[in-house]
């Protein structure tokens, strides 16, 4: 072992009497917590302990902890010391990191370690090795052979195994490509604009799914130091991860399918909350409408146009002087009659709210004047407060790890929930500071945990700087539901850590008006989603510049099936409203605008299903078709259902062909059902028989799309119940008209619906509306089943539209179960789609359509 056990005894004695006292002072700058000069590797084996849950086992000096959360979620604990780490966490709910199952153990001459009903977990004696695998043997996560995990200077760096087919995603909103492998990445907070490839970026989420083509499973690295990943580009057999200091805490999250793997860490780190139902609607930005007569012109222009849309954003120039938590009353002399007229449009209005306070005493300047008599700001070594300059100049900011401050965080929004602004918006929470080395705050300036569950202690920067972002929108979020408990808070942060899903909302930052941009947007909110963080968006038309009249008019098509969409866009760049480039662009973009508001039913339905699973409403094809990794990085599902299958190039004006997972599928625009692909998964398929002499000629043609302005290409999966509604301007405005459902035949036909009030917490007494449906095709009939509905909540439709796509001829005999009656129905040979319209069907029904 490459060790000095000298230096070794006496570094680990001073890190012992460091870690258990309860710190005053901060940490030397640029020290990690747990610093040991000495290299310590776990080698070997030396003592293991079985545990009901898991195994403990020493390596010389170092400590292993493994245990058993669930069947399928394994914890790893590793010490480089006797001591292992606080057992604490800011991203792994309570709940789930103290929940144990009974282990079978495991000894051998080979390897020590336990089995659950779903893992096999052996650490090898020597060399030490961690191998997960499944029951049936399959090696699903092995420590690689021949790199044990090693500390040094207070930080240590694990390498796992990787085969070559093994694939990577997550790690959130990182730029490049779709699929992480052969990349690197660091996490650590940081408010610059992404490029191509700029790293690290706003957002630290520690997580990433391993792919094969038949098994999946998770990582999630726990620890919020700055950390990196490297899938690859270093090493050829082996990817490796790390941090520079905090725990060695990872939890691996068996699949074998994507989804379970990311409903398993959800398990773990929580699920995004029910939004309300506006914070889903079209939503329109800019740095900044002001003064109030702008956001005015915006707002009725919206009307008079006729763009459906639910919100409009305050960016920093509605305060005074870039005070957070002041408005201007020169540019804003009628604050709270704007909301009020706003409200009255039917206008939710969203302010930014910054967490750096301007460094102004005594003033009246209430939030530092109250922050610093509750003593609530982040300190300099000498105990003093920091100090950086950002918008408002210098700066002082809240110290988010401490619950007394988050609660003073919150009761700062009083005045404006008053005023009845709808949602808040936390940017430049990486923490930006201007001034700070790295655009941030010194990595010594001093933070204090004072948190239920943690020791209390003083913690550096270095510690702190990546959940600054997660708890300021979770001290915003608390605050909203203490001053209006039965409203749903809208909260959207650009920073945030692995759980930040939580508390809100978040976008991508700072993109570029580049038809790039658009296209990175599709795997950066994909990637998002499989991290944890389902409501998510970018800004529509860029951020940085001003966009060609066709790239804006694609990024608003491609925008209504992202779960948020807002249209945002930097100070002295040019307009960018949906109205600007003339009325022929307009009505391209006004008709996708419609036709997110048209799918709203489906769309609010996905987003209760996230808040129940942690399932995002964007995913890429291989989640709900698993081993299914033909596609296009382009192309993305909304839901279960609806494929969204840009150019892979979204300026590109060649011929391309979509890859269609298994089928079938229907055009979503035409009703059309697309013919059989010689692409996709049929492609290998089609290898296998030419190489065995048979013609291509025997396989259709691939279906080859023209691009084109105006159509998004966009294809319904057979086996889909679409809920759909009548148009409305905004979520305020309750639909006119039935219901209606798409039904559109196929395997495993399937659909449902959610509904409630759109903005409360009554659903949780039960005021919702819930109803599931499926659907039958035989060769000469069709037949609809409705589910029961669950929940009180009532629908605003008297009566349901059905149309049945797929359908061939004018004939059709329609019967709803119980009932003799011939239902009257219409046909549109264009789409083939045969409507029909019932009274509602609140019970267990059936509609027979028949030939
Ligand atoms: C940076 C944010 O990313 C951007 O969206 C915002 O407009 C500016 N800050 C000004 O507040």
């Amino acid at each position: 072992m490459k060790r000095s056990t000298l230096c070794l005894t006496v570094c680990l004695a001073v890190f012992a009497a460091i870690h258990q006292s309860n710190l005053q002072a901060a940490q030397p700058p640029n020290r990690p917590n747990n610093a040991s000069q000495a290299r310590v590797e776990l080698d070997a084996v030396t003592d293991a302990r079985a545990l009901p849950d898991g195994i403990q086992i020493r390596a010389g000096e170092a400590q292993l902890r493994i245990t058993a959360l669930r069947e399928d979620i394994v914890r790893v604990r590793v010490s480089p010391n006797a001591q292992l780490p606080e057992d604490a966490s800011w991203a792994v709910l309570p709940e789930a990191r103290t929940k144990t199952v009974a282990v079978q153990a495991i000894s051998d001459a080979a390897a020590v370690g336990f089995r659950t009903p779903k893992l096999d977990v052996r650490v090898e004696r020597k060399p030490l090795r961690l191998v997960v695998r499944d029951t049936a043997g399959h090696v699903i996560c092995a420590d690689a052979l021949g790199r044990p995990t090693a500390f040094k200077l207070g930080g240590f760096t694990v390498a796992k195994q990787m085969p070559d087919d093994e694939q990577f995603y997550g790690l959130g909103d990182k730029t490049g490509l779709f699929n992480r492998r052969d990349q690197a990445y660091t996490l650590w907070n940081t408010d610059v604009g992404p490029q191509e490839a700029t790293d690290p970026l706003y957002k630290s989420i520690p997580f990433f799914l391993a792919i094969t083509h038949d098994r999946s499973y998770g990582l999630f690295l726990d620890n919020t130091w700055r950390t990196w990943f490297d899938f690859g580009k270093t090493a050829r057999d082996a990817y490796t991860f790390g941090s520079e200091g905090g725990p060695l805490d990872y939890y691996v999250i068996y699949g074998p399918t994507p989804k379970q793997v990311v409903e398993g860490y959800a398990y773990l780190t929580g699920k995004p909350p029910l939004p309300p139902m506006w914070a889903l609607g079209f939503q329109q930005s800019r740095y900044s409408y002001s003064p109030e007569s702008q956001v005015r012109d915006v707002a009725n222009r919206l009307r008079a146009d006729k763009i459906p849309s639910d919100v409009l954003y305050l960016d920093i120039d509605y305060q005074y002087r870039n005070r957070p938590f002041t408005v201007d009353p020169d540019r804003f002399p009628n604050f709270p009659g704007l909301v009020a007229d706003l409200k009255k449009q039917h206008f939710h209005l969203v302010t930014i709210t910054d967490l750096h306070i301007a460094h102004i005493a005594n003033q009246g300047y209430m939030p530092y004047d109250t922050g610093h008599a509750g003593d609530n700001f982040v300190k300099n070594p000498d105990g003093s407060e920091f100090v950086g300059v950002v918008w408002p100049g210098p700066a002082v900011f809240p110290d988010f790890t401490r619950e007394k401050t988050r609660a003073w965080w919150g009761g700062l929004y009083k005045q404006f929930a008053q005023d009845g602004v709808s949602g808040f918006w936390n940017d430049m929470n990486e923490p930006s500071v201007f001034d700070g080395p790295g655009k941030t705050m010194p990595l010594d300036t001093v933070h204090r945990i004072e948190e239920p569950g943690f020791r209390t202690r003083t913690a550096t920067h270095a510690e702190i700087h990546n959940i600054v972002g997660m708890e300021n929108e979770r001290a915003t979020y608390d605050g909203l539901l203490k001053l209006r408990p039965d409203e749903r808070p809208f909260v959207l942060t650009r920073a945030t850590y692995a759980g930040g899903q939580r508390f809100g909302f978040t976008w991508t930052g700072d993109n570029s008006s580049t038809w790039n941009h658009l296209r990175l947007a599709t795997q950066m909110l994909l990637n998002l989603g499989m991290s944890g963080i389902s409501m998510v968006g970018d800004d529509i038309g860029g951020f940085n510049g001003s966009p060609q009249p066709d790239l804006l008019t694609k990024w608003i098509e491609m925008g209504a099936f992202n779960p948020m969409y807002r249209d945002h866009s930097t100070i002295g760049s040019l307009p960018q409203e949906v109205w600007v480039h003339g009325p022929q662009q307009e009505a391209i973009r006004r008709r996708y605008i419609d036709t997110r508001y048209r799918l709203l039913p489906y769309i609010y339905t996905l987003a209760e299903e996230a808040s129940r699973t942690g399932l995002p409403l964007v995913r890429p094809l291989f989640m709900e078709f698993p081993g299914y990794y033909d596609s296009a990085d382009s192309e993305f599902l909304l839901g279960r259902s609806l494929l969204v299958a840009p150019p892979s190039l979204p300026d590109m004006l060649d011929d391309y062909a979509v890859s269609y997972p298994p089928g079938p599928w229907y055009d979503f625009w035409t009703g059309e059902k697309m013919p059989a692909q010689r692409t996709g998964p049929n492609i290998v398929q089609v290898a296998e028989t030419v190489s065995q002499g048979q013609s291509l000629s025997q396989f259709p043609e691939p279906y080859t799309i023209h691009p084109t302005l105006e159509t998004l290409p966009v294809y319904v999966r057979g086996g889909s119940v679409i809920p759909m509604q009548p148009l409305v301007q905004s979520t305020d405005e309750t639909p006119n008209g039935p219901l209606e459902l798409r039904v559109y035949p196929g395997p495993q036909c399937e659909g449902s619906l959610y509904l409630d009030d759109g903005h409360t917490f009554r659903y949780k007494q039960g005021e919702y509306l819930r109803q599931s449906f499926t659907c039958r095709a035989e060769a000469k009939a069709v037949t609809l089943a409705f589910g029961a509905r669950e929940g009180s909540y009532a629908p605003w439709w008297k009566s349901i539209e059905v149309v049945v796509y797929g359908w061939q001829s004018e004939h059709a005999e329609v019967k709803l179960s119980g009932s003799t009656e011939a239902l009257k129905t219409t046909y549109d040979a264009k789409a083939h789609a045969l409507h029909v319209v019932i009274p509602d069907v609140a019970g267990k029904q059936e509609l027979q359509v028949g030939r």
